[in-house]
């Protein structure tokens, strides 16, 4: 856990409700207490705690300068200013009407402690302008925790306005409840001696049942999203955060989304496949199937694997073969699978989403891939049919493609994928099968890769110990002229990859998976010895890591498209089922935006996290280049990824060419957010698909 703005933001609303109800509650006790040196006491600690809350506020408001300052308000969340209008005017009312009369309560030294306070005081303890602004503060706090209800991306004004109402409607309200009070005081009616506890019960209990009725409505009709949904007709909002084609917005419901478009006529994602014709260069044949498995430890469990082994096969091709892969599904029950390429480019056709671009094959059934590889570096493979299960389970493997002349040639070339087993004893995170310390041989002067792939849902934080070494590529992307680095910390989100390089030392090198911290691999010259991993250093930064380079488009091209997509977490209802959703711009999957483009444009993408989560998100079919992080432009070498994990309080902005035309998914790639609805798609204009989640194939990618 780290504290970012945003973050800090967070806790202060936390905070900001308890703090002015405390303080409201005790401003008004003060009026009512029966002698006079009670009262003084109580002003004190009102004093006190109004103090706090007015601190809070005041942090909050700072924070909340600064993150407007960064852009991020205005990007990302005009809700704040609702929050703004609300308690701006309460608070500084409450500085000026309260805050003096409490001041001078407190530091009032009675003649007689035991006598009662004068009606004057009392009066003017409990009069309107005392008591008032503290309350309608905790209130408006109290609105601002629901904040996260409205939807983003609405006008600043319209944001304005609903503050400012809410204010003018509270204050109303409890205005009307204290002049009542007041009366009664005048008439010499002590007030806040409640004869029973019982009336403070009831009071609190009906308090609850309004809230918890107003939540369950409102979260209710925010978040009715059902599956099944399709990837091809969407309720969503296409160019959600502008763009030229606004023209999308608001589809009717269940509309034809390409009908309408009027351009190209309508290609399906079945005519968008690699070459049916050719002698494939490389065949693989992987079968799913359930297989007893056990961790070096001597854990067993059940898994689902590819050919009986976990992780599932390394695939190894060379840049520009064609490639086969047949699929055979022999998993017992009523099972199916599929296999996605992450990382890899393929036609859409090829690309293994049950329910967008094919039907899950069902167990004793078959499936085909074929298609060229045009790039190369480390990718890796999974069934995207109940991704959250099934990959969970062991039905993913690495995936390399050497470049078609090897520019960078090691003598050690080490696949290891990171992820963390589900046995019936616990989940234990593992190198491979490996949940052990694993050793291994290298010849001093030997050159070593790792090609670390995190198949687990969670960010890993690797760290190499021993050896300075170099990050030569990212998501299989090589990174230009890395330099080298030594005990920094690589963090790598969910379905993520990194490869690093060093040369062997004569002392020993190790890896540790920071979650594990007695497990890793060592490698040293005789298979001896360790080293003590070094799990504090600096977090590798990929925006100012090697040369800058050339690319095809950069921050200062300009983009066709725009997007800016706020992720956040909050309770609701989603598929019938209530709990914490997982929403991109307040939205969950199918109803979560989907991204409209045409081929050729390049389109320009704004991740804002403002949950509390990572969000490893992942674009399928193509390379995104990293073109700013938290307003940080990227100065070192390009980084194209095909994932961006977007930590709490993080900004991304990337681009890409849409270049390979089809429907794909773009979704967080901890599956349990995929299932909680975090999941979005880019479509092609003109592009449909015959396929549908749910259905008869049981398609369910997430
Ligand atoms: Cu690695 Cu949509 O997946
Ligand atoms: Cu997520």
């Amino acid at each position: 856990m780290y504290l970012t703005l945003s973050r800090l933001d967070f806790i202060l609303g936390l905070v900001l409700f308890p703090a002015w109800l405390a303080a409201a509650l005790l401003v008004r006790r003060q009026a009512g207490r029966p002698t006079a040196g009670r009262a003084r006491r109580t002003a004190r600690i009102a004093l006190v705690v109004l103090s706090l809350a007015l601190l809070t506020t005041v942090a909050k408001l700072v924070v909340f300068v600064q993150l407007a300052a960064m852009d991020w308000v205005f990007v990302s969340d005009r809700r704040s200013i609702t929050l703004l209008a609300l308690l701006l005017p309460a608070v500084l009312a409450t500085v000026v009407l309260t805050l003096p009369r409490v001041v001078s309560a407190a530091r009032r030294r009675p003649e007689d402690r035991e006598a009662a306070l004068s009606d004057a005081e009392r009066a003017r303890a409990a009069s309107v302008r005392t008591v008032l602004p503290p309350q309608i503060t905790a209130v408006g706090a109290l609105a601002g925790f629901f904040e996260k209800f409205l939807p983003p991306h609405r006008s600043t004004l319209l944001n304005l306005a609903v503050g400012i109402g809410l204010l003018a409607l509270f204050t109303a309200l409890l205005t009307v409840r204290a002049r009542g009070r007041v009366r009664r005081l005048a008439q010499g009616v002590t007030p806040a001696r409640r004869s029973a506890g019982r009336t403070w019960g009831v009071r609190l209990g009906t308090a609850v049942v309004a809230l918890g009725a107003v939540f369950g409505l409102v979260s209710f009709g925010l978040s009715n999203s059902k599956l099944p949904g399709t990837f091809s007709m969407m309720q969503g909002e296409p160019d959600y955060g502008g763009g030229p084609a606004g023209g999308h917005n608001h589809l009717a419901g269940g509309q034809h989304l390409h009908g309408g478009s009027g351009s190209a006529a309508a290609v399906s994602v079945d005519s968008l496949k690699g070459p049916r014709e050719g002698k494939p260069d490389r065949v693989f044949n992987l079968t799913a199937q359930e297989k007893k498995v056990t961790l070096a430890s001597g854990k067993s469990f059940t898994a689902w694997t590819y050919n009986g082994q976990i992780p599932g096969p390394e695939l190894r091709m060379k840049e520009g073969e064609l490639v086969e892969v047949k699929l055979t599904n022999r998993l017992p029950g009523a099972i199916p699978v599929t296999i996605h390429w992450h990382g890899l480019d393929v036609p859409n056709g090829e690309d293994g989403v049950a329910g967008a671009t094919q039907d899950a094959v069902q167990p004793g059934q078959s499936y085909t891939y074929r298609f060229r590889v045009e790039e190369s570096g480390t990718r890796w493979y999974h069934s995207h049919q109940q991704a959250s299960e099934q990959v969970k389970r062991g039905l993913f493997g690495p995936l390399v493609i050497e470049p078609a002349e090897q520019t960078r040639p090691v003598d050690k070339d080490v696949t290891v994928v990171a992820h963390d087993w589900e046995t019936p004893g616990g989940t234990f995170p593992a190198f491979g099968t490996s949940d052990k310390l694993d050793r291994r041989t290298a010849k001093a002067g030997e050159k070593v890769r790792l090609r670390l792939v995190n198949s687990s849902n969670v960010t890993k934080t690797f760290a190499l110990t021993g050896v300075p070494f170099k990050v030569t590529a990212l998501d299989g992307t090589d990174i230009n002229k890395p330099g080298e680095i030594k005990d920094e910390l690589l963090v790598v989100g969910g379905a993520q990859r990194a490869d690093v390089e060093f040369t062997m030392p004569s002392s020993p090198v190790r890896l540790t998976d920071s979650a594990a911290a007695g497990a890793g691999i060592v490698f040293s010259p005789d298979g001896k010895g360790d080293i003590e991993p070094k799990l504090d250093g600096q977090e590798f930064d990929l925006t100012g890591y090697g040369e800058a380079t050339d690319t095809p488009f950069d921050a200062g091209s300009k983009a066709g498209r725009n997007f800016s997509l706020v992720f956040d977490d909050w309770l609701g209802f989603y598929n019938g089922k209530f709990g914490l959703r997982q929403t991109i711009n307040g939205k969950v999957f199918p109803d979560a935006p989907m991204l409209m483009v045409k081929e050729g444009d390049l389109v320009r993408t704004r991740f804002i996290n403002r949950g509390e989560e990572d969000h490893p998100i992942h674009l399928h079919g193509h390379h995104m280049l990293v073109l700013s992080k938290d307003g940080k432009k990227s100065t070192g070498s390009p980084v194209w990824l095909d994932t961006i994990n977007v930590r709490p309080g993080e900004q991304w902005e990337v681009a890409f060419k849409a270049d390979n035309p089809g429907i794909w998914m773009d979704h967080c790639h901890n599956f349990v957010h995929t299932g909680l609805g975090m999941v979005m798609h880019l479509t092609y204009e003109g592009v449909t698909t015959p396929y549908s989640v749910g259905g008869k194939a049981h398609n369910r990618p997430e």
